[in-house]
């Protein structure tokens, strides 16, 4: 191990994040009242160009207006290409209040497109006295972003999460699908002639949620697009489960309870994982460095796999 210890992310949960158009105002009480951990107000890719000036008022206003509970209150703008994203900044920063937690900027493909955002919020921060800092969150989905992914994650002491956005990623990347994540049909093994299916996101997840881990900042799955297939997204948000990811966007509300389902580690595990704890201080007053338990090798490492899962039921409950 480096010297330099793995920096610990924010601790909140972070399981579900639901997004809703800024231009449909409808729909934020809805999001309110959900059972999301976090929120996202959407101006970018949901929003059309007509509906940008009007879809920020909305925002700006239900911000301060909508009762949004112990949420994580974020507001993805528009990316830096755009003629939108300084107004949404500007406008965000100077008009919203502090209810305002996070800003997501999407389509991040360098280190320096983080910088750019965290001068103008810092400026606009100092000059209209705000006093809580606006976190950022970033979504990979890019060519560009999956190449630069670990001076992404350094970028700033602002940045708190990272998604991948499997649609603008696949088409980046020049992809031949048009599924927003999930199973791919021709992406498959053949073995004995049968074929057996593999995950074409599984190394984007995999670098996103090393850069993430390396900086302490949290790695988030993002949109699965059929919201009519359950189990699509279960088995999806399993596999990020297991990759080290600790949370999905829903993009419909249906998914919520899948998203916390799967990134709430269920009672048997953290059950299992205390277990494990257990039987390694009875080892180690025995003076071992390793045991058995339930017929496998338990050992030093088996004490950090364990704590993972302990400590996100702990962040979880925490916030419950
Ligand atoms: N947040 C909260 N509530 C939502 C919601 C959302 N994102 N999307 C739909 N609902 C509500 C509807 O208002 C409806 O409520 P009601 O029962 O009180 O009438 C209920 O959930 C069922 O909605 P449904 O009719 O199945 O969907 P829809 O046709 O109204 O909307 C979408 C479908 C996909 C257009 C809508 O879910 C949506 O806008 N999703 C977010 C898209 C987005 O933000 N994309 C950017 C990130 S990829
Ligand atoms: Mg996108």
């Amino acid at each position: 191990m480096s010297f330099r210890l793995q920096p610990a992310p924010v601790a909140r949960p972070n399981r579900c994040q639901l997004f809703g158009p800024g231009s449909n105002p409808k729909l934020f009480e809805k999001m309110a009242a959900s059972a999301a951990d976090v929120v996202n107000l959407d101006l970018e890719d949901s929003v059309a160009p007509t509906d940008k000036d009007a879809a920020r008022v909305n925002i700006i206003a239900a911000i301060d207006d909508v009762d949004w509970g112990n949420k994580v209150v974020s507001v993805r703008i528009n990316s830096l290409d755009t003629p939108y994203w300084y107004r949404d900044v500007v406008d965000l920063l100077e008009q919203a209040g502090d209810r305002l937690d996070q800003i997501m900027v999407p389509k991040v493909g360098c280190g320096a497109d983080i910088y750019a955002v965290d001068a103008l919020v810092t400026a606009i921060e100092t000059a209209k006295g705000r006093t809580k800092p606006v976190n950022l969150e970033v979504i990979i989905e890019s060519a560009a972003g999956i190449a630069h992914v670990e001076e992404i994650a350094a970028a700033s002491p602002r940045l708190v999460a990272m998604s991948l956005g499997a649609a603008d990623f696949a088409a980046s990347m020049g992809m031949q699908t048009t599924g927003i994540g999930g199973t791919q049909e021709d992406y498959y093994m053949l073995q004995d002639g049968a074929r057996h299916w593999s995950d074409p996101w599984h190394w984007a997840q995999t670098a996103i949620v090393a850069a993430c881990r390396t900086h302490g900042v949290l790695p988030v799955d993002g949109p699965f697009g059929d919201f009519s297939d359950d189990e699509g997204y279960r088995a999806q948000a399993r596999r990020s489960a297991v990759l080290g990811m600790v949370g999905k966007w829903a993009i419909h509300p249906k998914q919520i309870a899948l998203a916390n389902e799967v990134f709430t580690p269920s009672d048997d595990k953290v059950a299992e994982a205390r277990e494990i704890l257990a039987a390694m201080e009875a080892a180690k007053a025995s003076g071992e460095g390793a045991t058995v338990y339930k017929g496998r090798l338990v050992d030093i490492a088996s004490i950090k796999q364990a704590e993972v899962i302990v400590r996100q039921s702990e962040v979880i409950a925490s916030n419950s």
